[in-house]
């Protein structure tokens, strides 16, 4: 399930020597002659040149794994559905560290090769352009989480005391399963995790059959139905208290915390609830077939919206926190991007989300906290980056959530509440589990409203200073 590329393949061996792209650390020609039929070791984002890969569609990921705490070893088996995209002689997943051990491809053995983060299976035979692909992919070993000395933090598949927290974004989820690892290639997902009895393991999307125990070890199954980008992925397992229920309006909601946060699995759950309901009504309908959230003690700083269970990472969420990782799912996990520059699309409006749930209980108006940020002089380092652009190396600078937020709060002032909340539906509905781009967004806006707004987006998404007027 992807997008249309970016960037034409044959391109992606000149943009690896532009300028932009000097110091990633991309094969050269000499390191890495072309193969004829190879699939490219990047999807096609410049700003991340080897993040996801080229010639091939996944359309589902089986993952079979187990995991035990004590000894930390994770021992899987990926069962990856795809399409080649392209005639792929060979192709590449991501995949960082663990061992691989037999991988088949429709049942016949294939030969890999690891470089980096990049495993290359070479099929027995080429796989013909429009193929569908059976690849399994058995692995093990102890799984290491990206620790990111920016502001990225750690992140991927982190051990915990008591099990793993795992949150992906932006490219953590190679640290626990070979993935097509960037956004522009949704799948479906199925899950299952064995664990020490005792311990819950939390995925994605619903429990397709009750925990099953033997010989000391659960097994828990999960299938989320939805196309997913991986970074959403999660198998979050340690020990938690679970509540299991509806929303006042009647969709499943599955809240659990780890037992150190016991006293606040009940607001959890409601507020959980509160927000899905009133999100449906103000974005459209609920994307996903469940919703919740998952609280663990591992203390992260940061909170990331899995898909039907975002997860907050060793603090007590208030209702902003809450209102922002569930507006997500909407925006970013309905809607995905297609590169990392467009993460406004997702941050600002989670964020404006926060401001409209803050309106919603006549606490301060949008319009209270979008002028208070805008007091901000003309030096605070927000007004320097343009938001509508993330760069690489600050993907998740406050720019992009704040002045993203804001961007929305102009457009809403500049065509009014009608055309605003029917652009905000018509954006949620036209693009359900697709992907989107800036420029398709700033169409949108003008066909709802009529008005030509690129003086607008312009001053607000992409230049590098206060806007002034617009
Ligand atoms: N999307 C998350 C949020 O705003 C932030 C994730 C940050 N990722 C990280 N590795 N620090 O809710
Ligand atoms: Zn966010």
């Amino acid at each position: 399930m992807r997008s249309t590329p970016l960037v034409p393949v044959m391109l992606l061996s000149l943009l690896a020597c532009s300028p932009s792209n000097a110091a990633a650390p991309v094969p050269t020609a000499r390191q890495q002659p072309p193969v004829k039929d190879a699939g490219a070791p990047g999807i096609g984002d410049r700003d991340f040149p080897l993040d996801g890969n080229g010639g091939y569609d996944v359309a589902h990921y089986g993952l079979n794994l187990a995991y035990d705490p004590k000894s930390k070893h994770l021992a899987g088996t990926a069962t990856i559905q795809a399409t080649a995209t392209q005639r792929l002689a060979r192709f590449n997943l991501d995949l960082s560290g663990l061992d691989v051990g037999a991988v088949k491809i429709d049942g016949r053995d294939v030969t890999f090769s690891r470089k980096g983060d990049e495993l290359t299976l070479v099929p027995a035979a080429p796989l013909e352009k429009g193929a569908r692909f059976t690849a399994v992919i058995a692995y093990s070993g102890e799984p290491k989480p990206i620790k990111d000395a920016g502001n990225l933090g750690i992140y991927g598949f982190v051990p915990t005391g008591d099990g793993a927290f795992v949150t992906c974004e932006p490219s953590g989820a190679k640290t626990w399963f070979p993935a097509n690892d960037h956004p522009a290639d949704k799948a479906r997902f199925d899950f299952s995790i064995t664990v020490p009895q005792g311990l819950t393991a939390l995925a994605n999307g619903e429990m397709t059959k009750p925990p099953a125990t033997a010989s000391g070890k659960t097994t828990f199954t999960w299938s989320e139905r939805h196309p997913m980008v991986t970074y959403l992925a999660t198998m979050t397992l340690g020990k938690f208290e679970l509540r299991q229920g509806k929303t006042p309006a009647g969709t499943a909601n599955l809240t659990a915390v780890d037992p150190k946060f016991h006293s606040e699995l009940n607001k959890l759950y409601t507020t959980s609830g509160e927000v899905t309901d009133y999100w449906s009504k103000v974005f459209g309908p609920y994307p996903f077939s469940s919703t919740g959230g998952v609280i663990d003690d591992f203390a992260a700083g940061y909170a990331l919206e899995n898909q039907t269970k975002p997860i907050y990472g060793g603090f007590e969420p208030d209702e902003s926190i809450v209102a922002h990782e569930l507006a997500h799912q909407w925006f970013g996990d309905s809607l995905s991007i297609k590169r990392w520059r467009d993460l406004w699309l997702n941050e600002g409006f989670a964020t404006y989300a926060e401001w409209l749930w803050s309106e919603h209980k006549g606490r301060n108006t949008a319009e209270t906290i979008f002028k208070s940020f805008y007091e901000r002089g003309a030096t605070d380092p927000m007004w320097a980056y343009p938001p509508g652009v993330a760069q690489p190396k600050d993907l998740f600078n406050e720019s992009v959530y704040t002045r993203g937020g804001m961007t929305l709060h102009a457009l809403r002032k500049a065509i009014g509440d009608t055309a605003f909340f029917k652009l905000i539906k018509d954006w949620t509905a036209g693009h359900r589990y697709g992907y989107v781009t800036t420029q398709q967004f700033i169409a949108l806006a003008e066909k709802v409203s009529g008005k030509q707004l690129d003086k607008l987006f312009d001053a607000w998404l992409f230049q590098a200073k206060r806007p002034t007027s617009w």
